[in-house]
This record gives structure tokens, C-alpha cells and sequence, in this order.
């Protein structure tokens, strides 16, 4: 086989077959294939796309470049979920434990966040003595202990993604759709679960733009993970504004312990309660996902869920004594409203921006994170303000600078008319 041969075939819109996909994926982790005809390739894939066999290939070439979670020591259904990646994205910290506490396996494995959306390691290490490195067996031990653990993805794990998402992000090919599900779902089904949640996000805060693109992403991710003999449920929803209220770690932490404790936002709850369903419905849990929702409403206002975080925070080292003094900042910054009207947009882009310029996020891999610092919003999209009310706070361990204004002036958008409020999750895809 020539690889200038299958650059040719895709760039005519041909399909690959399995056995040709394969010697690309492992004549490129081998050393090989140069680079530079992998890069002719991606951007071939770029503009004919791929079919959904084309991408189940793919996603399992590149599963086994390197090792797969074996979950067969846990009893039971194994669930697991993932994020496209959003601003506010609390959602794992919730659900995992809210679906622990009904008796399903979390096994998961997270990544850190890089530019303006977060990543779950980063909330849970800003938890004093959170440990986010078990081994394999310890890993396995807590899900079987009690119900959920959630590690840091090993070095070891779909190595070819590694390789292939570094290439894309400089040759221009990251936002295809067909490499997209098969970065993410290669490296969920590496994680070992049998039930995968998938929440892919759409809005300017998101990597999916348009409801047309997320059902395409969501469709492919299904169809790969159903030929994989998985259960794969895709959610879209809306990243048109943050999840919830607080952006930032321990701000998103304190925010996720209010709404285990049944006094969170919104739409931070519905979605929890939607994705719990689904996942205790496959895990055979609950006989239908109506019935899985009222459990999961119930475990979120009886205390069971909000009994079941302490226990997995405790259970990897974590401590949180006291609430009040969890967030250690040196001042609050005000931002008001210069007009009144309705809120029409809260721009997650903009907000994710500011809370990373102020210490929040990375901007390159190795910047140190501040777990203190974020914006809490105080405001959602269709709310009513008038000239003054504040509309976010930001919580800050530096002077406020005009580049955070400016980030907020860009988030926010006031206007006469009345603005409607739409659901957090658009469409379910099975
Ligand atoms: N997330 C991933 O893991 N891979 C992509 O290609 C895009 C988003």
C-alpha cells in the first residue's frame, strides 16, 4: 500500500477501507508516514468528509494504539460521559455523583482545560489534597467501594489521538466532523464504560456552532459507539451562554454543592436530572428514563447525592471544611448593567476569556491556575435588569484591567424587547 495513493482516493471522495485506514493510523504512531502526508490527508478528510464506516474505522484504529481500560473487574453496568467542552461545565461533578448515589458506575476519566472552557481535573484539584493520579486498580477498587471515581487520562491512552490532534491543530483540520468523533470516541471507548453520555454543545462558547453540525457530530459518535456494541446516547445543548452561574473553579465547585443540595441553577439541574436518567435507564437501574428522572429529582433534594460527593471527594484525598473560607479572594469586582431591557445574550466565549485572563483558565499548557478566582454571573439570558443592577461578579486576586471589561461589555447585551428563555437540552440522539 502507498499512503500518496489513499491521499489521492480520499481527495476524489473515495471511500478508505478498513485495512487501508489501519495502515495510516499505524504507519503514522510508527514513524512511517511523515507528517506531511498525514497532513495531506487530514485536510482531504477535511473538505470530502468521511462515512460513519469510515470514522468506525478510524475511531478503532486509533483505540488500539495504545491501552484500553479494562472495567471487567467492576461489577455491574459501567457508565461514562463526556463534554464537548463548555464555560460553567460542571455537569460531570453533579451527575456523577447524583447517579453514584442511585447506584450506577462512574468510571471516569477526565482532562485538564486549556483556553476558555474548564476541565473537571482542574475543579476537583482545587479541592485541598484531591488526587486525581489512582492507578488502575485503585481506580477500580473506589468504583467498586462506592460507586464512582474520576482519574486523570494516562499518557498510554489512544496515542495516535495525541499525535493526530497536534497535527490538526496546525495544519487547519480540527473542526472536521468525522476526525472530531473519532478523537473523542476513541478515547471514551479506550475508558472501558458499556453506556456513554455524550453532551456536545452548541453556541459561540462551543466547538459546534450550528444545531446542523452538532446532529452531525452526534450522529456519527452514536453510530460509532452502537457498532462498538455500546450504548450511546448524544445530548445537544445549549453553550449560547455559561452553565449555570459560577465560572471558575472553586465557584463551580461551591455551585455544584448547591445544587446537590437541591438549590442550584436551573439549567445546570435539568440537564443533571436528563443525562442521570438516560444513564440509570441503560445501567437497568431505573425500567424507564420517566422513572429515572423522578429518582434522580428525589436524590437531589433528599441529600443522598450531595452524601455520595463527600464521600468520593474523601474518598481521593480531597477536603472541603469549611464553605465560607473556600473561596479566598482579594476583592469582588461589580459589573453593572448601563442600560435596562432584557438580558439578550451572556456570551460564554466572552465570560470563559476574562475568567482565564484573570487566573481561571490556561492559556498555554503550563500557566498555574488561581482555584479561587472566576465570574459569577448574577443574570441569565431573558432576565429582566434595570440601568445599575449588577449583572456578574468578578472575584479576583489582582486589579481589575480594562481587557476583563471589555470581555464583559463583549458577553453582555441588553435590549427593549422581551427575550424567551429556551431549554438547555435541544434534541436527544440515540
Ligand atoms: N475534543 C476532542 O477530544 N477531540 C477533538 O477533536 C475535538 C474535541
Amino acid at each position: 500500500m502507498r499512503m500518496v495513493d489513499l491521499i489521492e482516493k480520499k481527495r476524489e471522495g473515495l471511500e478508505l477501507s478498513e485495512k487501508e485506514i489501519e495502515f495510516v493510523i499505524n504507519g503514522y504512531t510508527n514513524n512511517q508516514i511523515p507528517d506531511y502526508q498525514v497532513s495531506a490527508l487530514l485536510m482531504a478528510i477535511y473538505f470530502q468528509g468521511m462515512t460513519n464506516e469510515e470514522a468506525t474505522y478510524l475511531t478503532k484504529s486509533m483505540l488500539y494504539s495504545g491501552d484500553i481500560i479494562d472495567l471487567s473487574e467492576i461489577a455491574g453496568i459501567k457508565v461514562d460521559k463526556h463534554s464537548t467542552g463548555g464555560v460553567g461545565d460542571k455537569t460531570t461533578l453533579v451527575l456523577g455523583p447524583l447517579v453514584a448515589s442511585l447506584g450506577a458506575k462512574l468510571a471516569k476519566l477526565s482532562g485538564r482545560g486549556l483556553g476558555h472552557t474548564g476541565g473537571t481535573l482542574d475543579k476537583l484539584e482545587s479541592i485541598e489534597g484531591f488526587n486525581i493520579s489512582l492507578s488502575e486498580e485503585e481506580f477500580i477498587k473506589q468504583v467498586n467501594d462506592i460507586n464512582i471515581a474520576v482519574a486523570g487520562q494516562t499518557k498510554k491512552l489512544v496515542p495516535a489521538d495525541k499525535l493526530l490532534y497536534a497535527l490538526r491543530d496546525v495544519t487547519g483540520t480540527v473542526p472536521s466532523i468525522p476526525l472530531i468523533a473519532s478523537s473523542i470516541m476513541s478515547k471514551k471507548l479506550a475508558s472501558g464504560a458499556d453506556v456513554i453520555c455524550l453532551d456536545v454543545k452548541i453556541g459561540d462558547g462551543a466547538f459546534m456552532k450550528t444545531i446542523e453540525d452538532a446532529r452531525e457530530l452526534s450522529k456519527i459518535m452514536v453510530s460509532i459507539g452502537r457498532s462498538l456494541d455500546k450504548k450511546v446516547t448524544a445530548f445537544i445543548t445549549s453553550m449560547d451562554q455559561p452553565l449555570g452561574f459560577s465560572v471558575g473553579n472553586r465557584l463551580e465547585v461551591k455551585e455544584v454543592i448547591d445544587t446537590l443540595k437541591g438549590n442550584g441553577p436551573e439549567d445546570l439541574e435539568n440537564l443533571c436530572i436528563e443525562i442521570a436518567a438516560y444513564m440509570v435507564y441503560y445501567a437497568e437501574i431505573a425500567d424507564t428514563i420517566e422513572e429515572g428522572k423522578r429518582m434522580a429529582k428525589e436524590n437531589l433534594t433528599n441529600g443522598k447525592a450531595l452524601d455520595k460527593f463527600y464521600e468520593f471527594i474523601s474518598a481521593q484525598g480531597g477536603k472541603i471544611t469549611d464553605l465560607e473560607d473556600f473561596i479566598n479572594v482579594k476583592s469582588i469586582y461589580e459589573y453593572k448593567a448601563k442600560e435596562s431591557g432584557y438580558i439578550k445574550t451572556i456570551k460564554a466565549l466572552n465570560i470563559g476569556l476574562a475568567s482565564m485572563k484573570i487566573g481561571g483558565g490556561r492559556e498555554t499548557k503550563d500557566d498555574t491556575i488561581d482555584p479561587s478566582v472566576g465570574v459569577v454571573l448574577n443574570k441569565k439570558i431573558g432576565d429582566k435588569v434595570k440601568k445599575g443592577d449588577v449583572l456578574a461578579k468578578v472575584y479576583l486576586n489582582k486589579d481589575i484591567s480594562d481587557e476583563i471589561i471589555g470581555e464583559l461589555n463583549e458577553a453582555f447585551t441588553i435590549t427593549k424587547d422581551v427575550q424567551e428563555k429556551t431549554p438547555i437540552v435541544k434534541e436527544i440522539i440515540n
